[in-house]
């Protein structure tokens, strides 16, 4: 019978003759290790996510009482069992497995590698060769850029099988044949690099043998020749899900990456988290501080040779450009006043980095004129957001998927964008969630999917109502929770009753029937979950789009609960910490409209300065105003508009007409093309700093290289200008900035630099010093008045420019897995850009057949504001009409295409629609 300790059920058994107990459902060798008893174990990773399999025999206990030895790893002990893991029959049993497995191995000397899981157990056993003859071996598969493949190593412990279908759920690695000619396989067995593998290494860090392992590490003969001096724990540089990872150094350099068990990734990475990291030691990095040469013109679209900006810039020692920096930003405040100044910050960079950037503006350049690439992403779905739930963050983690057993997916595509967070999306598909996905394109995802609901571009609001519509007319909505926790419910319920599914159908593309069912099973579900990104809020409608989001959820009671909630799936690895720390025109840190006298006046008496009572331009806004002449001086870290801003003209245009460009990053940007001074800044490998995820995690950034030549860390950077524009800031070091930036910001109250450093990663909000954060917020209302969520009617709005005769096309932009925003960084990573090497433009087999091309062509894309010419890739997720350019591509930069038309509330450009024209090449041009 099973026995109570601490309330807990649990077994008692007998290890090695001392009694033990076993918690309920844990294995006979996780109480061992538990217990200190080592056994072996190959084909098991005690790593979460993994099931045991018990197929390699490494890990056999005797179990009294039974004929046959048993694999602990699989076997749960029951009550009063005794269990013999240390003696004589079962050391045997054990080491018998390591001798036929060793038998099979490539010699030691020349094993792929020699300190792999495999050969540290068997020298712990003490075997080196094995007695029996060695099977016929395969060869060797270095097909794929970063991975190589050595099968003569394998042992068939189908942990990579695992991993690759369980654990990532990409479904590529298989088991194939039977007996002595069965071997793990990619896709119908072709090589690694031809198959559909999406590079996550997931296999690489599960295999034990050394049979699949990073490039990195071995050489021609693939043989292992590098180990690390050095491991040193921090988090990814991408995304926003925010993956924990270790970085392996040699040398100061970066030799490869694990997966670290962090709240949001539990271990897992990406190929960009994982084989993405080589940039930080590309010979383009700047190591010198650059003053542009007197008289050099700057002039829009111009190309600087990154290996040679001599021929604009000369190396200036850190103080003259410090200098220069500070006085350009000094003369043009005294001639123009603060309001001829402006910044943007990164949401690459750091908490405090932001927090100290935003800081310098608002108190040395005394405007509000401080923004960054929010606007370009959720700055609608965080002005929807706040108006509705009053709180701008995520209700729920990504991983409370595990809770749902409803998921909605719009406007996203999260196996490019989010990798990680996918992978959990799919672990709830495969168990038995109704995954919903709703996109124009037909993403990845969609194999995975209970409903794919392929809308029109643009016509989110329609599908939407719609649902609403059913909602409220079938009174599927939640009364008592619509009493209780909403206000406005009355008006909002008379608005969507004009979109019924049948009026809806035409505009949106989706049935009635779909509609209809789609909204039920919604409402019905146990807990509904939604995830959004881009393309919900990169549209002139994208407030509105998110506004339906929230009020779905908020009818529906499908929110403050396990498994249900509202989740933006942020962009940048820091794009929610920025935010938060207050890098926005209109907002002090947490949200505090720079507008309220109170909290103005709260932020004078801390700051000691007078602060500008009206709020600032955003990203476009700025701009346009240089344009017009208001500014006339700016100071850009890590950010790269001259890529990442729609209508490239107009933006480059501004950016060379500016007086005054300080520019701080770690390349020679297309953006610092126009600076008057370059500061040579820190990769996120080289310095502390936290950062907050998606799921509102705060986690510790750690230093693990040394900065490259003269490159300072970026806090150091704009801690001397602003000491430099007469403020008397003595920070030394980022834990020095996160007491002062905490203190004004109540989300991250308990959430002590110490803490964050010794857990680290903290969920805000949290309760207290010793309590973990909440997963899961407004279990008992929101941070509005009363507490009440609002619901917010939403309107039909056309996109700003839709197709006509000239331009009969939809252009819509995103990401790609294998490149990161502008590409600055992914395009200068070695295994990243051997992927995905070229520019291209995505369209569908009928866009091809009717251009009378073939895939690979070249092809012309234009709109009113711009051409590129780029490699045609079809693509059966677009639809017929639609072209889609991923905006990494200099040579072809998307944005240079893109409608600045701004949403009226997150003034956000409409980055997901514009008319295009699509054209063939001729063959003679497209050869020149
Ligand atoms: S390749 Fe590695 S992980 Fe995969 S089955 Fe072989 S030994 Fe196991
Ligand atoms: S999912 Fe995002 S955070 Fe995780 S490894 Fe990939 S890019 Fe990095
Ligand atoms: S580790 Fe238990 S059977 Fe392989």
């Amino acid at each position: 019978m099973k026995k109570h300790i601490h309330g807990e059920k649990c077994v008692t058994f007998t290890l090695d003759g001392r009694e033990v107990h076993a918690h309920d459902g844990e294995t006979i060798w996780q109480v061992a290790q538990r217990e200190g008893v080592e056994i072996p174990h190959l084909c098991y990773s005690p790593e979460p996510g993994y099931r045991a399999d018990g197929n390699c025999r490494a890990c056999m206990v005797e179990i009294e009482g039974e004929r046959v030895l048993a694999a602990s790893c699989i076997r749960k002990p029951a009550e009063g069992m005794k269990v013999n893991a240390s003696n004589h029959r079962a050391e045997t049993a054990r080491k018998m497995v390591f001798d036929l497995l060793v038998s099979d191995q490539p010699a030691r000397e020349t094993s792929h590698d020699p300190i792999s899981k495999f050969w540290s157990w068997a020298d712990k056993m003490g075997i080196e060769t094995g007695r029996f003859p060695e099977r016929e071996k395969p060869g060797a598969d270095r097909s794929h850029p970063a991975m190589a493949v050595n099968l003569d190593a394998c042992i068939q412990c189908n942990l990579c099988v695992r991993a690759c279908r369980e654990v990532q759920v990409n479904d590529v690695i298989g088991m194939a044949g039977r007996g002595h000619n069965e071997k793990i396989v990619f896709d119908f067995d072709d090589p690694m690099g031809n198959s559909t593998c999406v590079a996550c290494g997931e296999c690489v860090q599960a295999c034990p043998t050394g049979a699949l392992m990073p490039s990195s590490l071995v050489n021609a003969e693939n043989v292992r020749t590098e180990y690390p001096d050095k491991k040193v724990d921090s988090v990814c540089p991408y995304c926003g899900v925010g993956c924990q990872l270790t970085y392996n150094i040699k040398d100061d350099k970066l030799l490869y990456v694990d997966g670290k068990n962090g709240p949001a990734n539990e271990n897992r990475l990406c190929v960009k988290g994982r084989f993405g990291f080589d940039y930080v030691h590309n010979p383009q990095r700047i190591t010198k501080p650059m003053i542009r040469k007197e008289g050099v013109p700057k002039i829009p679209h111009e190309f600087i040779d990154p290996m040679n900006p001599w021929t604009h810039f000369r190396e200036a020692t850190w103080d003259e450009a410090l200098d220069k920096a500070a006085q350009g930003f000094l003369k043009i405040r005294e001639q123009n006043g603060p309001k001829g100044l402006a910044g943007f910050g990164s949401a690459k960079c750091s908490n405090e980095e932001a927090y100290l950037f935003q800081k310098l503006v608002r108190t040395g350049f005394g405007t509000n004129n401080v923004d960054h690439c929010t606007r370009l992403c959720h700055a609608s779905s965080v002005a929807a957001l706040l108006e509705g739930v009053g709180s701008a963050a995520v209700s729920a983690t990504f991983n409370e998927v595990k809770n749902s057993d409803v998921i909605i997916v719009i406007g996203s595509n999260p196996t490019e964008n989010h990798p990680v967070a996918a992978t959990f999306f799919k672990q709830a598909a495969k168990r038995g969630a109704k995954l919903i996905i709703m996109d124009p394109r037909g993403t990845a995802m969609k194999r995975h999917a209970w409903k794919l609901m392929q809308f029109k571009n643009g016509t989110d609001v329609a599908m939407l109502n719609a649902m609403l519509n059913v909602i409220v007319e079938e009174n599927l909505y939640d009364k008592q929770y619509v009493q209780t926790y909403t206000e406005g419910f009355p008006a909002f319920a008379e608005h969507v009753k004009q979109f019924t599914p049948e009026e809806m159908e035409p505009i949106c593309g989706i049935d009635a029937d779909t509609l209809r069912e789609v909204a039920r099973t919604f409402a019905r579900a146990e807990n509904a979950i939604i995830f959004w990104g881009m393309g919900v809020s990169q549209h002139t409608h994208g407030t509105d789009n998110a506004r339906c989001l929230i009020a779905l959820s908020l009818i529906t009671g499908q929110i403050g609960r396990p498994g249900t909630g509202l989740h933006p799936l942020r962009g940048q690895n820091n794009v929610q910490g920025a935010s938060d720390a207050g890098l926005i025109p209109m907002f002090f840190p947490d949200y505090k409209s720079v507008e309220d006298p109170a909290t103005r006046g709260a932020y004078e008496a801390k700051w000691g300065i007078q602060l500008d009572p009206k709020r600032g331009l955003t990203v476009v806004e700025i701009m346009d105003a240089i344009h017009a002449d208001t500014i006339k001086g700016m100071y850009i870290m890590g950010e790269n508009p001259a890529m990442s801003d729609p209508d490239l003209n107009h933006a480059r245009e501004a950016l060379a007409h500016l007086e005054h460009l300080v520019v701080q990053d770690i390349f020679l940007t297309e953006t610092a093309v126009y600076a008057d001074v370059v500061l040579p800044s820190s990769a996120w490998p080289e310095k502390d700093g936290t950062v907050t995820n998606t799921n509102r995690q705060v986690q510790m950034g750690r230093k693990a290289l040394p900065l490259p030549g003269d490159a300072k860390e970026d806090w150091w950077i704009t801690i001397e200008l602003a000491k430099r524009m007469g403020l008397n800031w003595t920070y030394a070091h980022p834990r020095d900035v996160y007491p002062e930036m905490a203190s004004m910001m109540p989300a991250l109250d308990n959430i002590s630099w110490e803490r964050v450093e010794r857990e680290n990663a903290v969920t805000y909000p949290s309760d207290a010093p010793d309590k973990p954060g909440r997963d899961v917020v407004f279990d008992k209302g929101f941070p509005r008045p009363g507490g009440f969520g609002k619901l917010v009617a939403a309107k039909l709005t056309p996109p700003d420019e839709t197709p006509d005769h000239d331009f009969p096309f939809i252009l819509t932009t995103g990401r790609q897995l294998e490149h990161w925003h502008t590409g600055s960084m992914t395009r200068r990573a070695t295994v990243l850009d051997a992927i995905e090497p070229t520019a291209i433009a995505a369209v569908s087999r009928g866009t091809i057949a009717k251009l009378g091309i073939r895939p690979g062509d070249m092809i012309r894309v234009s709109t009113r504001r711009g051409t590129v010419d780029l490699q045609s890739r079809q693509d059966d997720a677009v639809p017929d009409g639609v072209v889609f350019i991923p905006f990494a591509y200099v040579e072809a930069a998307a944005n240079l295409l893109t409608n600045p038309a701004l949403d009226p509330f997150g003034k956000i450009p409409e980055f997901k629609y514009c008319a295009a024209k699509v054209e063939a090449i001729p063959m003679r041009e497209a050869a020149e």
